[in-house]
């Protein structure tokens, strides 16, 4: 068989295509590397929070454990892999936290050091935050 240019340039596009399908089609759960890695990232945030006295304050009298299942939960299903958060939903767990904004960004700086940790890309930790930071209004200042 006789391969000509065009046939050739045709293959190119064509797998050059579906590469690019595949990064947009690909959840970012899948881009974190899946439930594993999901485990890995609520595991750092947590030890983070506890080397934080500012961010520890408002969980000194939390169930670690029930956090760590609700935290895995919520980001496995907003990143969008499979899982169901069974948690309260984001007003009302922060309702009476009064949560400042600079403690809020204090915690997203928490967040991108247990990515670091967990070597997730910078692109991939971009499209995390994108997903939780618009959470933001419904988690500061819930007097
Ligand atoms: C986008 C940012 C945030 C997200 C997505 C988030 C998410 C969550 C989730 C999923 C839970 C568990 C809910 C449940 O037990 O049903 C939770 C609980 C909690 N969050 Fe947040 N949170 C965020 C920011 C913050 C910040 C900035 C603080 C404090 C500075 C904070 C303090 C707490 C505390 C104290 C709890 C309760 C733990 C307990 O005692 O059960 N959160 N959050």
């Amino acid at each position: 068989m006789v391969i000509t240019v065009k046939t050739l340039i045709l293959f190119t596009a064509i797998f050059l295509s579906s590469c690019v399908n595949k990064l947009h089609s690909e959840s970012v759960y899948q881009s974190l590397g899946g439930y594993q890695k999901v485990e890995e990232i609520a595991d750092n945030y947590i030890l983070e929070i506890e080397k934080d006295p500012v961010i520890f304050e408002y969980f000194k009298e939390s169930d670690v454990e029930r956090y760590r299942a609700k935290v895995i939960e919520h980001i496995c299903h907003h990143t969008g892999g499979p899982c169901e958060y069974t948690g309260d939903d984001m007003q009302r767990v922060h309702d009476g936290m009064n949560i400042t904004e600079s403690d809020f960004n204090r915690g997203v700086d928490l967040l991108i050091n247990a990515m670091n940790t967990a070597d997730i890309p910078y692109r991939v930790q971009n499209r995390v935050l994108a997903i939780f930071a618009p959470m933001r209004k419904d988690i500061i200042y819930r007097p």
